[in-house]
């Protein structure tokens, strides 16, 4: 059976200050920590769906900074194909600086730098991938282009297509269609289905727009507060682990990693959206994106620690 998770996606090296308070406009905090570290929300999901056990190809483009041969080392070892992750020349990797303040929320401004040279003629060239791809896993900081394109391409080879739409922006609504398993925040999720969401009521209300577009499964992610999947026929709730957060930043590029595992394994619904909480929950435990990811045999002792009893 074809188990393969191809991931198509952003690489970024993360410069990260973890501090008392985020500044003001204007105002320099001091005492800060610095961190640099490997991130991208597409590397991260496929780092994160590797440790979670997922036979994972990265599709991504990055630059020529020294730190960049560390990066791809890095996803070797977590055992991800990389034969699809392309050197471009004269052009920095994609970076992002992240600012982290006591309780773990973050502030994110990104350069894309490699990553905007991710253009549809790299799928092309990537295509060997997906023939024994089971899922494509995107996010969206490449360009829509690509996106198109991967979606297209996908939909040809029936390939389920399971779209992280993060960051929200602006984009051709009609491949919302094109997409089986839509991974939304609520903020995400508010600008998709064109309503506010800041409760899981309101969630359900935007899943359930959603899915009358076309799309099977939107799975709408709410932090602490848990995360809510609807389908045609039914709107499933699973409660957040309760857990001391230090840096919630790639969060819910664990949950979409290892959501992505689940669906493969052909987890339940349920099963499949406790497993990646269980993921996010131990990532937001620990500093840096791809750094705090837990593998699978951390994922099952948090789970089996964690038992609900329902
Ligand atoms: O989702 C977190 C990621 O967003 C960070 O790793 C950063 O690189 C930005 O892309």
């Amino acid at each position: 059976m074809k188990n393969k998770i191809v991931v198509v996606g952003s690489s970024n090296i993360d410069l990260i200050m973890k501090m008392d308070r985020l500044p003001e406009k204007g105002e320099t905090v001091i005492d800060g920590k610095f961190m640099q570290v490997y991130g991208g929300k597409g590397a991260n999901q496929a780092v994160a769906a590797a440790r979670a056990g997922g036979n994972v190809a990265f599709v991504s483009c990055v630059g020529e900074d020294a730190a960049t041969p560390q990066m791809i080392h890095n996803y070797q070892k977590d055992g991800i194909d990389t034969r699809f992750v392309f050197h471009e020349k004269e052009v920095a990797s994609g970076h992002a600086l992240i600012m982290i303040d006591r309780q773990g929320e973050n502030i994110i401004s990104v350069a894309p730098e490699a990553n905007a040279l991710l253009l549809p003629e790299k799928i092309d060239q990537a295509a060997p991938v997906f023939d024994d791809a089971a899922l494509m896993l995107l996010q969206f900081e490449i360009p829509e282009e690509t996106i198109k394109y991967a979606i297209d391409l996908a939909n040809r080879k029936n390939i389920p297509v399971m779209w992280n739409v993060a960051p929200a922006k602006p984009f051709d609504f009609s491949y919302i269609s094109k997409t089986s398993i839509l991974v939304l925040n609520e903020v995400e999720a508010g600008f998709l289905a064109g309503i506010p969401v800041s409760n899981a009521a309101d969630a359900e209300h935007a899943a359930s727009i959603l899915v009358k577009r076309g799309v099977e499964k939107v799975i709408v992610t709410l932090g602490s507060k848990g995360v809510l999947a609807a389908v045609r026929t039914e709107t499933v709730f699973v409660s957040a682990f309760q857990v001391e957060a230090v840096d919630t930043t790639a969060a819910g590029d664990t949950f979409c990693g290892a959501f992505a595992v689940g669906v493969t394994e052909g987890k339940p619904l349920k099963e499949a959206l406790r497993f990646a909480s269980a993921a996010s929950a131990i990532s937001v435990t620990r500093m840096g994106a791809q750094p705090s990811v837990p593998t699978r045999p951390e994922i099952d002792n948090f789970l089996h620690q964690n038992i609900v009893f329902e």
